[in-house]
């Protein structure tokens, strides 16, 4: 659709540029979340933006929000019913069963951040498009994994310098144990059916469990008095959940038990976390994760299990201190024709050695210029003239100290790296 004449373009609602200097801090978030992943032994698995959307429907759930009210899913040209990714853990299953990586001696541990899609009423915290960072980890079974990715999260909000956070935990319990539950609760919300919201009444018949998720005051206050999944949980889900927080302790974690916390998602058995910082507002889960050990198997792959969380990086960016890291490029001055030609071969030079430099190509006076680097808050500036041409030496100057001095271009380098 072609937009009209004099009316500027727009970005659609619920979905933001990300833009200099704040995508230095993104970069600089993305690098240092995937040095941890890396140093905790994960790799990284990149799938499409798009999948059919079956495998959502599947995989996150018939009865969870995310598909019943907000995924974005269109019919292709060739009439295939597409979604772009709510989340990733569908995905990454999918590419799991399909490339057959259960069968390479690798570990399956797998990180991806991008982005993802969900029709949300947009709110401060929450997108239309907005990005996580997704851990997942595959084929194993013990409360270690658990604590380990939980201690994990946990650390890399504090070396973030992320404050006021707090771990909630949960055991959502298993196929085994669940039914038992889901038959009480359901008799309970039916008593309580005139105080809960219209979709919560669906909920009752559907998947009660998924009344928890429910933001609407009456109907949480209504769910305080629900039983607890905590008390219904089979012997092995009790000792998984009990070794799980004792792994915490054993880490010197402090966290919460939230008999509440379902999680909005479909798939989830035993475990279930969230991390989440006072400072972020309504919207206060900075990730959220949990145990799937039924996904791959009904998908019809092998029956390996999984557990992972993903972090909204929105919420990070925004709870995340501003880096105050200075600049580090070179800008060179030049006065003259012959001298922006030399300009330009040393910037050659300056770059492949690994110093960042920027040359701008308007013919300016050298005052403009100085000042221009000032601005930029250039870390350096180099004039090149007719004299230093000459000479083969060119005036270098240390933007912060104000220190000048006349060099080769390769004692400059040598200033510069260190
Ligand atoms: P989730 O709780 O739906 O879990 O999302 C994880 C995180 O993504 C949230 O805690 C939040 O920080 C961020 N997030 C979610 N929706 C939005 C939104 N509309 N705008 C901004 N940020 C948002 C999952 O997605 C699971 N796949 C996590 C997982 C991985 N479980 C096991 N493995």
């Amino acid at each position: 659709m072609s937009q009209s004449k004099n009316k500027e373009p727009s970005s659609i609602k619920g979905t933001r540029d990300i833009l200099p200097p704040e995508s230095r801090k993104w970069q600089k978030a993305e690098r240092f979340l995937q040095r941890i992943f890396e140093s905790y032994g994960y790799k990284e698995i990149r799938t499409p933006v798009f999948e059919s959307t079956e495998l959502f429907e599947k995989g996150t759930g018939e009865t969870s929000d995310v598909v019943i009210k907000e995924m974005y899913t269109f019919a292709d040209k060739g009439g295939r019913s597409l979604t772009l990714r709510p989340e990733y853990t569908p995905s990454i299953v999918r590419s799991i069963i399909e490339n057959r990586l259960y069968l390479k001696p690798d570990l399956m541990r797998f990180y991806f951040i991008g982005p993802m899609f969900r029709y949300d009423k947009p709110q401060k915290g929450r997108y239309r498009q907005f990005h996580q960072a997704d851990i997942e980890v595959f084929g194993e079974k013990d409360p270690e994994v658990d604590a380990e990715i939980v201690e994990m999260a946990y650390t890399l909000l504090k070396k973030l310098g992320v404050k006021n956070i707090k771990i909630l935990i949960n055991s959502v319990g298993c196929r085994k144990c669940r039914p038992e539950y889901h038959k009480k609760l359901k008799t309970e919300a039916e008593k309580q059916r005139a105080r809960l919201c219209e979709d919560c009444r669906r909920k009752i018949d559907t998947n009660p469990l998924r009344i928890f998720d429910c933001k609407k005051d009456t109907c949480r206050n209504a769910a305080l008095g629900f039983p607890k999944i905590t008390d219904f949980l089979c012997a092995e889900c009790q000792s998984h959940f009990e070794k799980f927080r004792s792994l915490l302790d054993f880490y010197g974690l402090k966290y919460s038990v939230d008999p509440q916390l379902v999680r909005g998602l479909d798939y989830y058995t035993k475990t279930t976390f969230e991390i989440t910082s006072s400072k972020l507002g309504a919207q206060d889960a900075v990730l959220g994760g949990g145990r799937y050990d039924e996904m791959m198997k009904d998908f019809g792959g092998p029956d390996i299990c999984g557990i992972g969380f993903a972090m909204g990086m929105e919420r990070l960016l925004s709870v995340m201190p501003d880096i105050d890291e200075p600049e580090k490029f070179l800008y060179i001055v030049h006065i003259g024709e012959e001298a922006k030609k030399v300009s330009m071969k040393l910037a050659q030079y300056f770059r492949e050695n690994g110093v960042e430099c920027v040359l701008e190509y308007k013919d300016r006076k050298l005052k403009k210029q100085m000042s221009r680097a000032d601005k930029l808050k250039a870390a350096w500036s180099l004039v090149v003239g007719e004299e230093e041409i000459e000479k083969n030496k060119y005036q270098l100057k240390d933007m912060r100290t104000g220190d000048q001095k006349e060099v080769t271009k390769e004692e400059a380098l040598k200033r510069m790296i260190g």
